[in-house]
């Protein structure tokens, strides 16, 4: 049995096996639509979630399956003082694969090593986001028809934002690839990805602190909202919430064919202008996201179609 708890849990060859399936998926639906019949998905999210656990939720309906979950904490047995690790147990119980959403990093890698089933990471904390990386690897195959050769820039609050600690991970994978890093210094990187995964690899990356010295430069922009949840100081997420806002002016100075990325929620870092734009790819990306989740739960439940 596999679980999806790191992006590196999976190798390029697993990854770009699961982007194929997710892109044959879009081009046969029908074909797919019984392949999980009989099967549940739980959804244990611990943390608030729109475009996760209902994508996920979708993506087994789509697949013929059934789901079954809690979207917080509040409405689950851990208000009684249950465990991560009960709480799985049980589950395991009910169905075939769990995805699951939790505050505290490291929760789902605890979970799949107690669990009987797949489990899945949805998030956890400021750690890591794999199927938002699944979502993201085939946005940029479908927008650009490629995973290799390009500069990339992840712009705002890159030390809390746990699908760029993915994305990175999963993208240094593959060649020819330039990070430009665009943050306030309070939010840069945290230092192993610098060591562990930058220079470990020999990867190029700059780290900056404006869009604006280097959007002419960028193939692809990663936009992200800084990560209010997870400040400890209030005055501090203020002063720093609206350091980057994308907008027309500054597209300006941009390549004709950028793409702008951005796992949503969004809160003021795109300005609503650009959604017309046709470089704007959030809500395909959205799109996508259903996709590769279809493909990944049938990969982990080994369903061949
Ligand atoms: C992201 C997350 O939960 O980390 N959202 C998502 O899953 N699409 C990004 C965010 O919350 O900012």
């Amino acid at each position: 049995m596999k679980h999806l708890i790191d992006p590196t849990d999976l190798t390029v060859q697993e990854i770009d096996e699961i982007l194929d399936l997710a892109l044959d998926i879009i081009d046969n639906k029908e074909k797919y639509s019984e392949s999980c019949k009989g099967k549940k998905l739980a959804t244990l999210f611990f943390e608030p979630s729109t475009r996760t656990r209902l994508s996920f939720e979708a993506a087994m309906m789509e697949l013929g399956g059934n789901v079954l979950g809690f979207s917080s904490a509040d409405s689950s047995s851990a208000t009684k003082g249950e465990s991560v690790g009960d709480t799985v147990k049980v589950v395991s119980c009910y169905a075939d694969i769990i995805a699951m959403r939790h505050p505290k990093e490291g929760a789902p890698l605890l979970a799949s090593m107690l669990a009987d089933v797949p489990v899945i990471n949805a998030g956890d904390g400021g750690h890591n986001h794999p199927t938002q990386t699944l979502t993201d690897l085939l946005t940029i195959r479908r927008e650009k028809g490629r995973l290799n050769n390009f500069t990339i820039g992840l712009c705002g609050d890159l030390k809390f934002g746990r699908t760029v600690h993915s994305l990175i991970k999963a993208l240094s994978r593959y060649s020819g690839i330039k990070f430009v890093l665009i943050s306030p210094k309070e939010l840069k990187v945290p230092e192993y990805i610098i060591t562990e995964v930058f220079e470990k690899n020999n990867i190029e990356y700059e780290e900056v602190t404006t869009m604006e010295e280097v959007i002419d430069r960028l193939d692809i922009i990663y936009m992200t909202r800084v990560q209010k949840e997870r400040f400890f100081n209030e005055a501090e997420y203020v002063r720093l919430k609206d350091s980057y806002i994308l907008d027309m002016n500054k597209l300006k100075n941009a390549k004709k064919d950028l793409s702008i990325l951005h796992p949503l929620p969004r809160v003021n870092e795109i300005a609503t202008e650009v959604d017309a734009d046709p470089r704007a790819c959030y809500f395909r990306q959205a799109l996508n996201g259903k996709y590769v989740r279809m493909a990944l739960m049938l990969t982990l439940l080994g369903v061949n179609v």
